[in-house]
């Protein structure tokens, strides 16, 4: 028996009894699409499980998009290549040394954003698996944001105004803006062109969201620093606590977020005392299984 149960005033499900050792059921695949429909975020309680077991669950619910470099990147073995890594580990699976510089590459992810909002496949959900999780003091919680919660409390003048804009999402420009010093030999090494979306999202089951977040940087048809500002102050809107879940991890969880109305970001680590071994298994709406780099190659080799 799965049930559901609601941990934040106006979003965020946590869904108890699904066994993911086992073959997954047409039960709990309807279970968890009804849960993120209606919750935007969910936290499935679950026991260890490998990072197949993982990956058969992502692909229930759309094609992967695989991390970049995805059949060519040096891997060690220790997690299957379909995954994104997020924590403290190196390739050998060894605690990196709390530097400055180790700090600042995790910079990026403590700004709210929607995974891959930068790219031009369309994201789905992330589902991302606490393997080893340090203790909430230690930092490493992760927060997260309901756009649709936010829409709903904008005036009227405001949603009718921002109904046919659309939004630009620049990976580097989101940096920079995120406070990092971006060179030209990182934009070289990941090339990254704009694209844009909708700033007014709406789910399948009819809720709008006001999409922004940490890759969004500007407006389609505003000069560069109005964008910015307007985009911004839609940011400290849909920021603001109400808004906001914090997630404690516990070891096995799996928290699965909609990239099409929810945000989330990492909180840094307070100490590199502890091992942080999250994976992240991403699914998009549709297209190919492929790494959104090639896929966006292919498309310009295309024309
Ligand atoms: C991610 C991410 C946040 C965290 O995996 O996309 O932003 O707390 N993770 O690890
Ligand atoms: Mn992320």
């Amino acid at each position: 028996m799965i049930t559901v149960n609601q941990l934040h005033p106006l979003f965020f499900g946590e869904i108890v009894g699904a066994d993911l050792t086992a073959e997954p059921t047409e039960e709990l695949r309807r279970t968890v699409e009804d849960a993120m429909a209606q919750h935007a975020v969910c936290v499935v309680r679950q026991g260890p499980i490998t990072d197949e077991q993982h990956i058969r669950f992502a692909r229930l619910f759309g094609p992967l998009e695989l991390p970049p470099g995805y059949g060519s990147r040096p891997t060690s073995g220790r997690m299957a290549p379909e995954l994104f890594f997020a924590g403290n580990l190196d390739l050998d699976g060894n605690i990196k040394p709390f530097t400055p510089a180790n700090r600042d590459v995790a910079k990026g992810a403590e700004r709210f954003h929607a995974d891959s909002s930068f790219n031009p496949l369309p994201s789905k959900w992330s589902m991302l698996r606490g393997v080893e999780c340090p203790p909430s003091e230690a930092g490493g919680d992760t927060l997260f944001v309901d756009l649709r919660a936010a829409y709903d409390d904008l005036a009227d003048e405001m949603k009718a105004r921002i109904e046919p804009m659309i939004g630009i999402h620049d990976f580097w420009k989101g940096r920079e803006y995120a406070g990092l010093e971006v060179t030209e030999d990182m934009r070289a090494r990941m090339m990254v062109p704009p694209v844009e979306h909708p700033l007014v999202r709406t789910m399948p089951n009819g809720r709008k969201a006001v999409f922004v977040g940490g890759h969004c940087t500007g407006v389609v048809g505003m000069s560069e620093s109005e964008g910015h500002d307007f985009v911004e102050a839609l940011y400290a809107h849909v920021t603001q606590p109400q808004y906001v879940h914090r997630h404690q991890w516990r070891e096995g969880d799996i928290v699965i977020w909609e990239n099409r109305c929810a945000l989330h970001a990492a909180t840094s680590l307070k100490t590199d005392r502890y091992r942080r071994d999250m994976r992240r298994a991403t699914v998009n709406e549709s297209g190919p299984e492929i790494d959104a780099y090639e896929y966006r190659r292919r498309m310009e080799a295309a024309g």
